[in-house]
């Protein structure tokens, strides 16, 4: 079954891969609410001070503002507390029955009121947009289901997404539940990867090519480090939010020294993370790949390596706050790049071998 010069198939594919690119600014700017200290600019969630425009200034708000939005989310989290017990995470109901910390409310800042406030108008048009990708796959429901099916786990997922928000929130921004938000953004990029990949699949060349196995065990594992290094990064970040806690914003220079081990870890680790990058990218360009492939190959070896440079500046240079969203984004990128690498290795099309030209291929 060829899509190509399909107007619906269009459709779907346009609406895929706007969602994709839109999921990855809102990475990068939930990036940017966390290196500005945003994520509790507003209060309350889905609303903002309870107003669906929040707030510039703090003369608009009542003079006990502090006490009502503490109050709201010790309500919010009686039943969290009730679901963690259930999980048989009881050190964490606990701590979000009796750690006092969780309910200091901060004070008014409308900057930061702000940033918090576009990253969730932002996170409302991802929303329709998955909805739109959602609609726009009814039209595979009989030839290709797995599409219309993925397309709507996305949909669910980015509901699940939008309640784990609020819980970060009513947290106060608890460590473990930012880095939950965080793959979970990171799932959904990958589930739509893979969906939009499988409505272009006829229109991508098949890729034929020396060593297509081992290849395809240079992806795999290029990627599964990657991952891995994500994850201590993500440990990393938290030390570095309970460190900051400890010395303030003036001791920045000295947050790294005062992590250790973890970081130590992460750091080293970058250069297992080089060398499988550095071995798919030379694997793709020495078998024969397509054009296609092989410029992809070449993205993910820019990415990796201003990612090493990013990593670099917020380690030697006191984590400057401009790097930490951009250090974010370029995970997840990478992620991505690896993981449309497998997907097109694995491509086999239905239809005869023969390659397209690439302006074809990448016209959407
Ligand atoms: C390809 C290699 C790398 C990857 C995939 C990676 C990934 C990550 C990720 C996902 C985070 C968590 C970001 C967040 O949740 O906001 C992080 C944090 C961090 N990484 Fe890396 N990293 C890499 C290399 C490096 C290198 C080489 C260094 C230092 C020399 C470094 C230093 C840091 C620091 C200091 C943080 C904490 C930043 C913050 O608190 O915002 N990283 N990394």
């Amino acid at each position: 079954m060829q899509n190509q010069g399909n107007p619906k198939g269009r459709t779907y594919r346009r609406w895929g891969v706007t969602t994709i690119i839109a999921v990855y600014l809102l990475i990068a700017v939930g990036g940017i609410v966390r290196s500005t200290g945003s994520g509790m600019g507003c209060p309350d969630w889905p609303k903002c001070f309870g107003e669906y425009i929040p707030p510039t200034e703090a003369s608009a708000l009542p003079a006990n503002y502090k006490d009502i939005y503490a109050e709201k989310r010790k309500e919010k989290n009686v039943r969290l507390i009730k679901y963690m017990q259930l999980l048989g995470k009881d050190d964490l109901a606990t701590r979000l029955k009796n750690d006092p910390g969780m309910y200091i409310e901060q004070d008014f800042n409308a900057t930061k009121t702000w940033i918090e406030y576009i990253n969730r108008l932002i996170g409302a048009v991802i929303g329709l947009l998955v909805l739109g990708t959602f609609v726009a796959s009814f039209q595979y429901f009989k030839t290709k289901p797995s599409i219309f099916w993925l397309s709507l786990s996305a949909v669910l997922l980015t509901g699940f997404q939008g309640w784990i928000g609020s819980i970060v929130v009513s947290t106060n921004l608890l460590e473990g539940m930012i880095t939950f938000h965080m793959f979970l953004a990171i799932l959904l990029v990958m589930i739509l990867i893979y969906t939009v990949f499988q409505a272009y699949k006829t229109q991508l060349p098949e890729e034929q090519m020396q060593h297509l196995s081992l290849l395809k065990g240079i992806a795999i594992a290029a990627f599964l480090l990657t991952f891995a290094q994500t994850i201590l990064g993500t440990q990393v970040r938290e030390m570095i939010d309970v460190v900051a806690m400890r010395l303030g914003e003036s001791q920045r220079g000295a947050w790294i020294e005062a992590i250790g081990l973890k970081y130590l870890i992460h750091r080293s680790f970058s250069w297992v993370v080089l060398v499988a990058n550095l071995a798919l990218v030379y694997f793709i360009q020495r078998g024969g790949a397509s054009k296609l492939l092989r410029r992809v190959g070449y993205s993910v070896l820019v990415v990796t390596l201003i990612q090493l440079l990013s990593g670099i500046g917020l380690g030697y240079f006191g984590v400057p706050p401009y790097l930490q969203p951009i250090h974010l984004l370029l995970s997840s990128v990478m992620l991505g790049q690896q993981f449309f690498v497998f997907l097109a290795l694995q491509n086999k099309r239905v239809a005869t071998g023969h390659k397209q030209p690439l302006e074809q291929v990448v016209s959407i």
